[in-house]
């Protein structure tokens, strides 16, 4: 299993939810535990743990997976950004090896589970061999809003692409970003009336997927990325939209 350039799977990903319920053998299980420990995080000062657990400590899912991720962390300023921003790195990385993934926000992992852990539960991501297409064959079959309703930059197409394409929580894909070629600051943006029910806690990690793939799009294309929280953007949200962090690009 590999995790050399997860760049091409931004393009190629899509959410499993039909799984071939047969566990993965111990060795992949393990492969993937050991992946779990090499996740980048956004914010270096944030306890984060990741289990993995089975389909029998979960309540709450219509439609199971074999297997889970249960990500916990310590509830710090960007703690849910943190999460999004870490866990992306293995949707992408499940994609690439040919293992179907899913975010999942409404299942819940059992007491127990929770009481397993001193930090706090934020989300599960099913895994599992897939019983539908793994992967997209083209970007026209993203069900995604166009460039321009998500930012007010011109050029940067490349990276923003990448951020355009990120799943999202209910698809809603509610983030602005504006900025230049040496900085894109990140807003979360106003989903619409039913989807504000579900959206305190999903937006802020919708909003860490899209600054995940920012990121390797701007590594993949030579340039080195960091993330910052700037003062000025804080204080000018644009169009009614909350600040979030910036991703800095030298
Ligand atoms: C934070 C988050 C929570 C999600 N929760 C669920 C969920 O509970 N159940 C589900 O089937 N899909 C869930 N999804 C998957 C989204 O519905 C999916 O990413 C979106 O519709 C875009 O489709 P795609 O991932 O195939 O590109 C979630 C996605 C995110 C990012």
């Amino acid at each position: 299993m590999e995790n050399n350039d997860l760049y091409p799977m931004i393009f190629r990903r899509k959410s499993i939810r039909t799984y071939d319920m047969a566990p993965l053998n111990e060795k992949i299980l393990q492969k993937i535990s050991d992946s779990l420990h090499t996740l980048h995080p956004m914010c270096d000062d944030i306890k984060t743990e990741f289990t993995i657990i089975s389909h029998n400590q979960i309540r709450r899912a219509r439609k199971k997976a074999p297997h889970y991720i249960a990500a916990f962390s310590e509830k710090k300023a960007h703690y849910l950004t943190n999460i999004g921003f870490m866990l992306q790195q293995m949707d992408l990385f499940f994609s690439a090896n040919e293992i179907g993934s899913c975010w999942k926000g409404i299942p819940q992992p059992t007491k127990k589970v929770k009481e397993n852990s001193n930090l706090e539960f934020v989300i599960l991501m099913a895994f599992g061999n897939t019983k539908e297409t793994l992967h997209r064959m083209n970007v026209s079959e993203f069900n995604r809003k166009p460039l321009s309703k998500i930012t007010d930059i011109t050029g940067m197409k490349e990276l923003l692409d990448a951020a355009r394409l990120a799943p999202s929580s209910t698809n809603c894909q509610a983030w602005y970003f504006t900025g230049n070629e040496t900085m894109i600051h990140a807003y979360i943006g106003k989903p619409g009336i039913l989807r504000r029910l579900f959206a305190t806690t999903t937006l802020q990690i919708d909003i860490g997927i899209a600054l995940y793939h920012l990121k390797i799009a701007a590594e993949h294309f030579g340039k080195k990325a960091t993330i910052s929280y700037s003062p000025t953007a804080q204080t000018a949200p644009s169009k009614g939209h909350t600040y979030i962090a910036t991703l800095n690009i030298s």
